[in-house]
């Protein structure tokens, strides 16, 4: 398969546990790549900045600027899974666990971020949004 990757090089720094992130990021490129199997498809690794997402919390504003974008071009979910996809054991493959999204789903809620997905024939996005560091956060 071919891997592209759009980076923005001037995003500020989150703050996330790298192993659990590393797990989600994982999770969501093996699952583009099993979505496109047999086929020599395309997934496309994408960050930006969009100060447009706020989301107002107790507490305050709260924004959640910072987005990764996993693109494939593969045949898309299933549409009688699309409802559930993030629920445990929802799996629309042979051998599939469906745990992979419920624990992605988990752990960037655990980061106080939010995960959606867009998705048709040709082409599923799957987006995480994160908050910007603290400005006291260590490094
Ligand atoms: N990029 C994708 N394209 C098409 N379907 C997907 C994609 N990602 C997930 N799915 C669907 O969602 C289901 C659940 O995914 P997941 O929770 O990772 O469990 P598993 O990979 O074990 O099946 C998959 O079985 C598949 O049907
Ligand atoms: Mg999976």
């Amino acid at each position: 398969m071919k891997i592209v990757e759009d980076y923005d090089p001037s995003l500020p720094a989150t703050f996330v546990d790298g192993d659990q992130m590393l797990q989600v990021f994982l999770n969501l490129i093996k699952n583009a790549a099993q979505a496109s199997e047999g086929e020599s498809g395309t997934i496309r690794l994408k960050t930006f900045y969009d100060m447009s997402l706020r989301l107002r919390r107790k507490d305050g504003t709260a924004s959640l600027p910072l987005n990764v974008e996993i693109y494939d071009d593969g045949p898309g979910l299933p549409a009688e899974l699309a409802p559930d996809i993030f629920e445990p054991f929802v799996s629309g493959r042979e051998n599939g666990t469906g745990l992979g999204l419920a624990l992605v789903s988990k752990i960037v809620s655990d980061h106080e971020g939010w995960i959606s997905v867009d998705s048709v024939p040709g082409r599923t996005v799957f987006r995480i949004s994160l908050p910007v560091a603290p400005k006291d956060a260590p490094s």
